[in-house]
């Protein structure tokens, strides 16, 4: 089997290691590629053009929250040859790949990475404020739980940022959308009750008895319940609409997307664009992903 990124065996076998109760679901094979290299290489083409449409990161301070075992930090790491940059993970494990990750590219000596306890209230991250410029949440919101944690989780890491910094969330089901696009590939999943949730996904095939569902990111969130937790602390800057016009793709990916999403695409951008940006909505808070959401806190006076 040969992979995007030629990871040593020792990588190979601690990605295997890491899913190894999900050997019989559908998508297993396709996690063990996103690890080796899958998403470094999709970050590279889908992900930074967008963020480097909002911000340059040459020399500033990243915080990668949820780096997993470190695919999104490598391509924020090479956008930012002077910058100094931080991944941080509940996950020990994920973070010992992660590692491992950035010795193969080379950059471990411009990485610094922490395990850190789950967020429950302010205070729970173990970071100083307003020492970031730039903060990553890549596929990580879906998979905090419990869900009501959430909240708490954007406001410590809005806390971690200094005014004019930005908050970058992609990735991450849209709620508003009944459908499981991310976890189970079935319809309702996302609007459930757990148990039935649960009960669905495992007699479907899709889903583990002894797993959880909930953290596998079965429920996303919606960019309202994103934004208001952070409006109770001061004024929130929605980037998408007032700095790349409120398009779904701020920046040039280095892809053509497919024609569905092009339709799609033209729809909420020219059909609903301009009334969503006169309500001070993002396309994406339609989509069925929230991607390329840039909030930023209003920089010092
Ligand atoms: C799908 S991975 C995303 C990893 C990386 N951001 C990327 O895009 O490749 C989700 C990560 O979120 C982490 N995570 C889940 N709950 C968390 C929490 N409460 N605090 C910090 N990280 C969390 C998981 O451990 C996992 O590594």
């Amino acid at each position: 089997m040969t992979y995007p990124i030629k990871y040593n065996d020792e990588f190979l076998a601690r990605v295997e290691a890491l899913h190894v109760g999900g050997r019989d679901l559908p998508d297993y094979s396709q996690w063990i590629k996103d690890h080796m290299g899958g998403r470094v290489v999709a970050f590279r083409e889908r992900l930074l053009p967008h963020i480097l449409a909002f911000t340059d990161l040459s020399d500033v301070d990243v915080l990668d929250f949820g780096c997993g075992t470190g695919s999104s930090t490598v391509v924020l790491a090479e956008a930012s040859a002077a910058g100094r940059i931080t991944g941080v993970d509940i996950d020990a494990v994920s973070l010992q790949i992660a590692n491992l990750r950035f010795t193969h590219h080379g950059l471990d000596n411009r990485i610094a990475t922490r395990v850190i306890k789950p967020i429950e209230k302010a205070g729970d991250l173990d970071l100083p404020s307003e020492q970031f410029d730039f903060a990553l949440l890549n596929g990580v919101l879906e998979h905090v739980v419990p869900f009501r944690n959430r909240s708490a989780v954007l406001l410590e890491v809005w806390r971690t940022l200094r005014p004019g910094g930005m908050l970058f969330v992609s990735e991450t089901p849209n709620l508003v959308w009944p459908y499981d696009r991310h976890t189970t590939g079935l319809p309702l999943i996302p609007w459930l009750p757990d148990r039935w949730a649960h009960r669905i996904s495992v007699a479907l095939g899709r889903h583990n008895e002894e797993g959880d569902l909930e953290s596998r990111g079965r429920r996303g969130m919606t960019f309202w319940g994103i934004v208001r937790p952070l409006r109770a602390t001061g004024p929130v800057e929605v980037l998408n609409i007032t700095h790349t016009g409120n398009r779904l793709f701020p920046g040039r990916p280095a892809f053509r997307p497919s024609t569905k999403r092009r339709f799609a695409t033209a729809v909420l951008e020219r059909g609903l664009g301009p009334i969503l940006t006169r309500l001070g909505i993002p396309a994406t808070a339609l989509g069925p992903f929230i991607e390329y959401l840039c909030l930023r806190k209003p920089p010092a006076a």
